[in-house]
């Protein structure tokens, strides 16, 4: 019935995830609530590990992109599973080292780092800095020869790889802000800069080329531009750039009918790409890091709400109003993302009734879901839209003054709180 193993329907005809029911977990932790299965995210990163053993010699590792979700007790559990982690922000790096992450393993990256942001990474020591642009690689240079450092960075180069995906996350082409251009020669030109700053050691070559991506074809590309970027660079100048990261974006499950494609599959024909370049341009074959985020934790997670007010428009459509909305899950509303919604509580029965699932805020664009098929509402129903582990939480808010959601993590029938919810007086924490 689920494409998700986390997830099923019990004797009581209610949907259940790690083997909890979600009615209970509704009752016990309030709604709405993000319901994470852990297990689900344990055996995302043992399978990425896996590929890179079986296609890579090892040599090499996932960084889990925590934008995706970041949050103490996630940085843990990937921490656990032996992954390095990407952050982005002073924020992310923050979480990550009061989880107790290594910060040997973590790459900071970001396109527009300020200042205090690089001095909390060099500070931290953490493993490498992504440097997106000939600005911050100066005030980085700066400021690590100020404290006597020599820093690993990394460099964003952007590919030009047109990845089919949304418009909104395509960041492989020129115009994009993130990184260093390749087709202009904007790229090569900042490496040479990079290796005549005397407090910055070029580590790695850097891509990302987009999001919920399914084809594999696009990362094979854009291995292979980098791989002849990286036989450029030697024969200018003589640098073997020892890592290169290929960045996230392999794409999930939304609705049964996407197919994304099993890693292992993209690991073998990513490290036939970069074999058989090593070959031709005669260099050695560089470290890989990977960064997925939305296919470590996205089809971990499930919203609960309860349903409210329903209205019925003849001729029109028919809202169905929960008690969250854009300000945990703004993502539709965003780029019209697909979801997966159900009835938690009458999970078994058929989906024959269209709704439009309308969260709580004072926005008309407000939505979760726009016709989509679920079983018959009734008020006090619990909603449960699935695959939100990724980019819900992480990029919810507090619009209307609405408080973000607890997080719980379930696995092998128990529950735990991982996030508090938050109160109306962590809203005011701040106020003066
Ligand atoms: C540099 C970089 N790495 C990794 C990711 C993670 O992508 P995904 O969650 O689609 O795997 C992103 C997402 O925007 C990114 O910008």
């Amino acid at each position: 019935m689920f494409v998700m193993d986390c997830l099923s329907v019990n004797e009581k005809g209610h949907l259940t995830i790690g083997g909890c029911d979600t009615i209970q977990l509704a009752k016990e932790y309030g709604t709405p609530l993000y319901v994470m299965d852990e297990t689900t995210i344990r055996n995302a990163c043992r399978a990425y590990k896996r590929s890179f053993e079986k296609h890579y010699a090892g040599k090499g590792l996932p960084f889990y992109a925590s934008k995706a979700l970041n949050c103490k007790a996630i940085c843990r559990i990937i921490m656990e599973e032996g992954l390095g982690l990407d952050v982005v922000s002073g924020g992310e790096l923050y979480t990550a080292l009061q989880a107790g992450f290594p910060a040997n393993k973590i790459h900071m990256h970001g396109n527009n780092k300020t200042p205090a942001e690089l001095r909390m990474a060099l500070d931290a020591g953490v493993g490498r800095i992504v440097l997106d642009n000939l600005f911050e690689m100066e005030t980085l240079n700066q400021m690590a020869g100020n404290l006597g450092k020599k820093v690993a960075v990394s460099m964003r180069v952007k590919p030009g790889i047109d990845a089919h995906t949304h418009e909104f996350i395509r960041t492989g082409q020129i115009d994009s802000k993130f990184g260093f251009a390749l087709e202009t020669g904007e790229a090569l030109q900042a490496v040479k800069q990079v290796l005549a700053a005397e407090n910055l050691t070029l580590k790695e070559l850097h891509c990302h080329i987009g999001s919920q991506i399914f084809e594999i074809e696009p990362f094979v590309q854009a291995a292979k531009v980098m791989m002849d970027f990286m036989a450029e660079i030697r024969k200018e100048t003589g640098l073997a750039i020892e890592s290169l990261n290929l960045g996230g974006g392999f794409g999930i499950h939304y609705l049964t009918s996407d197919q994304p494609q099993p890693y292992d599959r993209y690991m073998e024909a990513v490290s036939l790409a970069i074999r058989e370049k090593a070959a031709e341009h005669d260099v050695p074959m560089p470290f890989i890091c990977i960064e997925p985020g939305r296919s470590i934790v996205g089809e971990a997670g499930i919203t609960l709400y309860e349903i409210g007010g329903i209205k019925e428009i003849p001729n029109v459509r028919n809202y169905v109003s929960i008690d969250g909305g854009m300000t945990d899950n703004p993502r539709f509303a965003l780029y019209q993302s697909a979801y997966t919604v159900l009835i938690a509580d009458k999970a078994g029965q058929r989906a024959d009734y269209q709704a439009t699932i309308a969260g709580k805020c004072c926005e008309s664009g407000d939505l979760i879901q726009k016709d989509t098929m679920i079983q018959t509402p009734e008020v006090g129903d619990i909603l449960a839209v699935l695959s939100t582990g990724a980019y819900n939480y992480s990029m919810a808010s507090n619009y209307n003054r609405i408080p973000r959601p607890a997080i719980v993590l379930v696995r092998d029938r128990e529950a735990r709180l991982a996030v508090r919810r938050e109160s109306y007086e962590d809203l005011i924490r701040n106020d003066l």
